[in-house]
């Protein structure tokens, strides 16, 4: 992520604000803390000012070098110790009292927070310990919205024809993706209901992920799909919401219904969601009206594809995986880049020195850049 990324998260000032007051709230005098994805520290500054005597700010990406210039500039540098790597890959040197995490993603179920969040409670927090946020709810409502829909569903009967093609075979994949949207509370046809709800430090497993709830629908009207968010409780009584209307940062997703559903007044409406992998799968019936939708359908894959991405597939190395493995072989922990990539070129006369130094480099997911030997003084200097 570039420098000016993290810095627009210090505008989301309701989110930021809100994490603030919880972390006062539960961060207690000498308290050891971790605040696992800290971009440019944020969370880790409150967590001083609250009393902690010691804070593992971990992030995987550079800007934590940035962030240790905004903590060295702030008078924080002797009560943080920056950890640079990917959780869990890196190393964190001790437990805490209380952990901060906040790299949610707009659905939730996904492998990434879900699974990282379960194993981070578990291996980085003290007994008794807290974490930040302590609940999460997923929500949903029926939605009413022509609007969306149409946007969602654009290629109808004899639009499916546009520029004298069929495209209806495109269709099915639209219908079951999950659309990321920014809606307000007047599409929402009924009262939101909390369809999971899970307290971060007792995950359930990936596995269970299913939940139903109903409505009874007041007046005649048409629905057109789910809408479905997450709400974050950060301690008792603080929130960061996503609700339709709320300032929430990750907004909804909305979940199509295939065909419209006509619902008449006082009929019941029943829904559930569930989560497999990380994919959403929906459900909506009212009557004899059921529809379905489900992101395993939304991949483009053909079964081939599929195969391949099962445990049974046998994986072989190929004339690009036998490449990687020569380079990686030469990797002793005494040749440079530069001598990895000469000899791979000698060995492979194909590729001249530049495809050798870049094919290192993406082996080992670096960036080559010449340093000059003043570049390395002026940096000297600055430090
Ligand atoms: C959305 S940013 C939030 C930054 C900061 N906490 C804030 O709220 O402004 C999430 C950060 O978590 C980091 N992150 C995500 N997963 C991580 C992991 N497994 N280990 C270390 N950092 C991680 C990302 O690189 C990203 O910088």
């Amino acid at each position: 992520m570039t420098v000016p990324y993290y810095r627009d998260l210090l505008a989301q000032s309701d989110r930021i604000e809100a994490f603030r007051s919880s972390i006062r709230e539960v961060v207690r005098d000498g308290d050891d803390v971790i605040d696992l994805g800290t971009g440019l520290g944020t969370f880790a500054f409150f967590a001083v000012d609250a009393g902690a005597s010691r804070v593992w700010a971990v992030e995987g990406d550079p800007i934590v070098n940035v962030a240790k210039a905004v903590a060295r500039a702030n008078g924080y540098a002797d009560r943080i110790e920056f950890i640079k790597g990917w959780f869990p890959d890196v190393s964190i040197p001790g437990k805490a009292d209380v952990l901060i995490f906040e790299d949610f993603s707009k659905k939730l179920i996904d492998a990434h927070p879900y699974l990282l969040i379960k194993r981070a409670v578990s291996d980085l927090l003290k007994p008794g310990g807290s974490v930040i946020p302590e609940r999460i709810r997923l929500m949903i409502a029926p939605l009413s919205s022509e609007e969306a829909w149409q946007k969602v569903a654009p290629f109808d009967g004899d639009e499916d024809q546009a520029y004298g093609i069929d495209w209806s075979a495109s269709r099915e994949y639209v219908l079951n993706t999950p659309h990321a949207v920014f809606l307000g509370p007047d599409a929402l046809v009924g009262e939101p209901q909390v369809v999971l709800d899970f307290e971060l430090l007792r995950l359930p497993d990936a596995a269970e992920l299913t939940g139903n709830v109903s409505w009874e629908i007041n007046e005649k009207r048409v629905v057109h799909g789910l809408l479905y968010w997450f709400d974050l409780e950060l301690s008792p009584g603080l929130r960061v919401s996503n609700a339709p209307g709320e300032s929430g940062p990750w907004g909804q997703f909305f979940l199509p219904a295939h065909f419209p559903i006509e619902v008449e007044a006082h009929q019941a409406l029943s829904a559930g969601v569930g989560a497999r992998d990380g994919l959403l799968a929906w459900e909506i019936t009212c009557g004899e009206q059921r529809v379905r939708g489900s992101e395993f359908l939304a991949a483009p894959a053909s079964l081939d594809d599929l195969f391949a991405m099962s445990p049974a597939h046998v994986p072989s190395l190929g004339e690009r995986g036998e490449l990687e493995l020569e380079v990686l072989g030469l990797a002793d922990g005494t040749r440079s880049y530069q001598e990895i990539a000469e000899m791979i070129r000698r060995a492979n006369c194909d590729l001249d020195h530049d495809e050798a130094l870049r094919l290192v480099a993406n082996i080992f997911r670096g960036k080559i850049i010449r340093i000059r030997s003043s570049d390395v003084f002026k940096a000297e200097v600055e430090k």
